[in-house]
Parts: structure tokens; sequence; C-alpha cells
């Protein structure tokens, strides 16, 4: 981090919009991360073709249990990673990894969790008739999509959403908090204390969501 940014290594599966919504924040002058290097699982995963477009390191390591991790981790070190991103990225990882990367691990997941932890969040949202719903960025533990939450968005759902209306408007909230969440970690300005995460300086808002509106 010659320049005094971090360098960030981002995990992805699949399309990559989360990956191309952090690559975009690390443009803007001061964002103080910058991504250094994205691995997939996959090797068909668009987000690597977005990230050579940007001049990025981009590596496909398959899907082994336990060498992914090894692989992995040794390519992420030897780039220099301080801080890992998991963005759409659709693997279980082992234990040992996810205590190596302890609190400099986020993820991104779509649902206000503790809600609608693992998949098809957007329809069991509707399932349960939630009127409101969103995305969280949290640190990673070893339990699936549970640690301590740095930033979440929320959306309101409307009655007349599918699963795929409802992805698509928390898809927009997630490419807001993800980029200002790891803007948050890679400034040292959030702490984690007793499993929770305590963001510092954050200005005090007070806009209100209601849904269905007054
Ligand atoms: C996002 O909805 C993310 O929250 C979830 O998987 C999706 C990945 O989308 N974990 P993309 O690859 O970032 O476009």
């Amino acid at each position: 981090m010659a320049d005094g940014r971090a360098r960030v290594g981002v995990l992805i599966s699949g399309r990559g919009s989360n990956l191309a919504a952090l690559i975009k924040a690390s443009q803007r002058p001061g964002y103080p991360a910058e991504i250094a290097l994205v691995i997939s699982n996959r090797p068909d995963a668009g987000g690597l073709a977005i990230a050579r477009s940007h001049g990025i390191a981009a590596e496909t390591v398959e899907h082994t249990p336990g060498v992914f991790e090894d692989h992995a981790d040794t390519l992420l070190k030897t780039a220099g990673i301080e801080i890992v991103c998991l963005a759409g990225f659709m693997r279980i990882l082992a234990d040992a990894f996810v205590e190596e990367w302890r609190d400099r691990m986020l993820n991104i997941h779509p649902s206000l969790l503790p809600l609608f932890p693992g998949l098809d969040t957007h329809a069991r949202a509707l399932a349960a008739g939630v009127k409101i719903h969103g995305a969280t960025v949290h640190y990673v533990r070893p339990t699936l999509d549970q640690g301590p939450i740095v930033a979440q968005g929320a959306v309101p759902v409307l009655p007349e959403d599918t699963a795929e209306s409802l992805a698509a408007r928390v898809l927009q909230v997630e490419h807001r908090i993800y980029p200002l969440a790891l803007g948050l970690v890679a400034d040292g300005r959030v702490k984690v204390e007793r499993d929770r995460a305590i963001v510092q300086g954050a200005p005090a808002g007070n806009a209100s969501l209601l849904s269905p509106p007054d």
C-alpha cells in the first residue's frame, strides 16, 4: 500500500455487479481502498472480464474444498491483500480461512440480516409479507451470513413486486452500501467490540422509511 490505500481482494462467483461498484468507488479521489486482485471459483464468472478491463489481476481457482482456500490464501497474501470482500461468492469457506481473515473479510448479503440468511432471500421476503427489505454488509464469521454488521440499506416492498423486481431494487442499494462499508473499514473507522461493529464518526441520520408511505 505504497500510496496509503488498503489493498483489497474480491472473491466472486458470477456477474460481478458489486465488484464493479467497488471498482468504481475505488476510482474516486480520496477513496481509501484499491481493488488489487479478483479471484473467482468459476472460470465463466462475468466479473473476471470486468476486473481485467480495469487492469486488475483476475484469477480462477476451481473449487475443491480445502484446496481452494489454501490457493486463494496464497494468492491474497502474495498480492499483499489486507481486506477481502466476498461479492456474490457462492461457496461456504472453510472455518480456518474465515478465522485467518477474521475482521478483515466482508460479505454482502441481499437481506436485512439477521432476517433471511441463506438463499432465495427475495422470494422469502415476499412470502413473509415484510414491507421493508434490503441488504447487509457484515464481517464474515464461520456461521453462514452471520457476523458484525457494518452497513445496511433498506427498500420498500411494493404490492406488485416479484422476486425479480425486488432483487433489482435491493441491488441498487447493494451497490451503495458495499463501497460505503469498505470505505469505512479501509479508513479504520470500524471497530469490532463484543462481536458488534462500531462505526466511528458517522453522521447521525434521522431519515425514516415508511412502507407503505404515510
Ligand atoms: C448479490 O445480490 C449479492 O448480495 C449476493 O449475490 C449477488 C451477487 O451479484 N451475495 P453480483 O455478482 O455482485 O452482481
